[in-house]
């Protein structure tokens, strides 16, 4: 998703900008740029493709300023091309970067043209930068024009902008886009998070939807949606960790996979009450949750999430009605809030997300908010949006993931839904002392358990040159084995783009089953729960019709497999044996190595893979 940095006053800007740009991969593009005032106006250099390609071009021809604009596009409006690329100008007068939809863009672009601005891109954000063009001739401040424009603009944005006659100003909004200033002793920043901003401050304020405003070296002067001047908190960030390194693995993504363990085990110590979590849980167990997480008396609970988060709170459904009878619905964000769902009976929404940014989740949220429910957010960024705006937050602690494939901070955000179902089961009741204990040891070994999963990556090995050639793929699994299979189609189609699905392994002769033939790749996924002898049943019938079967299970669940079904030499991966409940944390690990290594033998793009970003603020 787009990222935006700026800075006025930084020594060498286009340094700082391109520094920035690297910190905003992250969130996935395809073209990015920078523009600088000189002495004679803006100069500015795009280049499509990675940061490297504009770091060349800056390397041939150098940028001199204190004050500039950067930008990462992931293309929404217009395709990827040097003309599309941010910072977006208004002849010599404007240059604009942006993060999100101008929805109005074609009315306003239709009046643009009318009034003699001419286009050069398909972007909407071009219709911003006219704006600003338009707007400074009818008003006598750079804050006027600025409310000028943000009159006539519908949509999501956050934008920094350069106006050659402010020459000392960025003009900066957001609504729904995400945007922070960071103050240094030597300059001022504006980036899309505190992230952007890492290498330059710790000092960073972020700003609320609907706030704009302009920014200089000696004054930071912001609006609130109803233009009434605001003070926003300076909050001090923690310290930056520095750019993150690939430390020796071929990609981020296999290098966040190996961290797995060291993930858990952070997040469990995180919550654990030795290592100083304390706060609501009832009784004397192993973990507890911030104070005012009380699940005693709620009669429903709300998780919402896309993309891998989606597929985690899936789980997460299965763990709380399981463990807490507590009635949860799981759903995708973007169809949540738009379908007018009921929301008489859920005492708690809780968006789940990694970046805490994803705004179809945002919305959710908010919409559950201005329903009267309450919200909290499960994140990985505690300064995030979602950690901010609602009632209440749980960290994981998987630290910055970079593959936009989402490993480790899935398995975190699996580690805290299962500690939150088991406290929840025991605040309501259900769970007794010495079942808690139960789950709390097993919860304990998974670091350990994870770390003996690795070793499934030979096998995968040898199992993906066959699937690597396939066309399409199925994904089969009972009880919390089928979201597991629906996180691991989405991992496959993502990452190696082969068409993969995932069906309840009982749902397949409802449909499904009309697809098999011969070389169809079936993956069915298996553990010692009370599905096996069900779940092994629908890879007899799958291998009768000519699949290509797939086993990813548990050591004697794969044995019980094998003895019933010939020919499975060569097409089983195992972890080692666990309780069923923790099976799905245990068996992501084969699942994660069948797409990293597919896509690897494929040659795709691991960690940025075509058309993905890792945090997405637009709908
Ligand atoms: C994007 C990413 C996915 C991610 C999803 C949700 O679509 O490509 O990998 O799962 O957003 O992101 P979140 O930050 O809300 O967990």
């Amino acid at each position: 998703m787009c990222g935006i940095i700026g800075t006025i006053g930084f020594p060498d800007a286009a340094d700082a900008l391109l520094q920035g740009l690297r910190r905003l991969e992250y969130r996935g593009y395809d073209s990015a740029g920078i523009a600088v005032r000189d002495d004679s106006g803006f100069a500015v250099r795009r280049a499509v493709g990675k940061l490297n390609a504009l770091a060349n071009v800056l390397n041939d021809a150098p940028l001199h300023g204190t004050t500039g604009i950067g930008h990462t596009r992931w293309a929404t409006h217009g395709g990827v091309n040097m003309a599309n690329a941010h910072p977006i100008m208004s002849g010599d007068r404007v240059a604009v970067v942006h993060n999100g939809i101008i929805e109005n863009h074609r009315i306003l672009r239709q009046a643009l043209s009318a009034k003699g601005y001419t286009f050069h891109s398909q972007t909407d954000t071009e219709v911003l930068a006219h704006l600003f063009a338009d707007a400074v001739d009818q008003t006598t401040t750079l804050m006027e024009a600025t409310e000028t424009v943000i009159a006539q603009i519908e949509g999501a944005y956050a934008f920094a902008v350069m106006v050659a006659d402010y020459p000392d100003h960025l003009a900066i909004a957001r609504q729904a886009s995400p945007l922070a200033i960071g103050i240094s002793d030597a300059a001022v920043f504006v980036g899309s998070d505190a992230i952007a901003m890492g290498d330059v401050t710790q000092r960073v304020m972020f700003l609320k939807d609907g706030d704009y405003g302009t920014i200089s070296k000696q004054d930071i002067v912001i609006k609130d949606a109803s233009a009434q001047l605001a003070n926003r908190d300076i909050t001090i960030v923690a310290a930056s960790p520095g750019l993150v390194t690939k430390e020796g693995y071929q990609h981020f993504m296999e290098k966040e996979i190996h961290e797995q363990p060291d993930t858990v085990m952070r997040t469990l110590g995180a919550f654990s009450k030795t290592d100083g979590a304390d706060g609501t849980d009832g009784a004397d167990g192993a973990f507890a949750l911030p104070d005012g997480f009380d699940f005693s008396n709620m009669t429903g609970l709300a998780y919402l999430a896309a993309g891998t988060s989606y597929n985690a709170g899936l789980i997460g459904r299965y763990w709380m009605e399981q463990l807490a009878d507590l009635p949860v619905v799981t759903e995708s964000a973007s169809e949540f809030r738009y379908r007018q769902p009921s929301t008489r009976h859920i005492s708690l929404a809780m968006g789940i997300s990694q970046s805490g940014e994803s705004l179809d989740t945002l919305m959710a949220l908010r919409y559950m908010a201005d329903k009267g429910v309450d919200t909290a957010a499960l994140v990985n960024v505690d300064s995030s949006t979602m950690a901010r705006e609602s009632g209440g937050y749980l960290l994981t602690r998987a630290g910055p993931e970079i593959g936009v494939a989402s490993t480790k901070s899935y398995m975190a955000q699996l580690t805290v839904l299962l500690i939150m179902a088991t406290i929840a089961g025991h605040q309501r009741g259900v769970l007794s002392d010495a079942r808690r204990a139960e789950i709390e040891q097993m919860l304990a070994s998974v670091p350990r358990l994870i770390g003996a999963a690795m070793a499934s990556a030979a096998t995968i090995k040898a199992i993906v040159p066959r699937l690597a050639q396939a066309k399409s793929c199925l994904y089969l699994g009972r009880g919390t084995l089928y979201p597991l299979a629906m996180e691991g189609a989405l991992k496959l189609k993502e990452l190696s783009y082969i068409h993969a699905e995932a069906y309840a392994s009982g749902e397949m002769k409802h449909g499904p089953i009309a697809l098999i033939e011969d070389g169809l790749p079936v993956v069915a996924l298996l553990a010692n729960d009370e599905h096996l002898s069900k779940s092994i049943s629908n890879v007899v019938e799958a291998k009768a019709r000519g699949a290509d079967v797939i086993i990813i299970a548990t050591e004697s669940a794969a044995k019980l497999a094998m003895d019933e079904i010939e020919g499975l030499d060569g097409h089983v991966a195992t972890v080692p044996d666990c309780d069923a409940l923790i099976a799905p944390l245990i068996l992501s690990l084969p699942i994660q190595f069948l797409a990293y290594l597919t896509a690897v033998h494929k040659g795709t793009d691991v960690d940025q893979p075509r058309n993905l970003a890792k945090s997405v603020t637009v709908e």
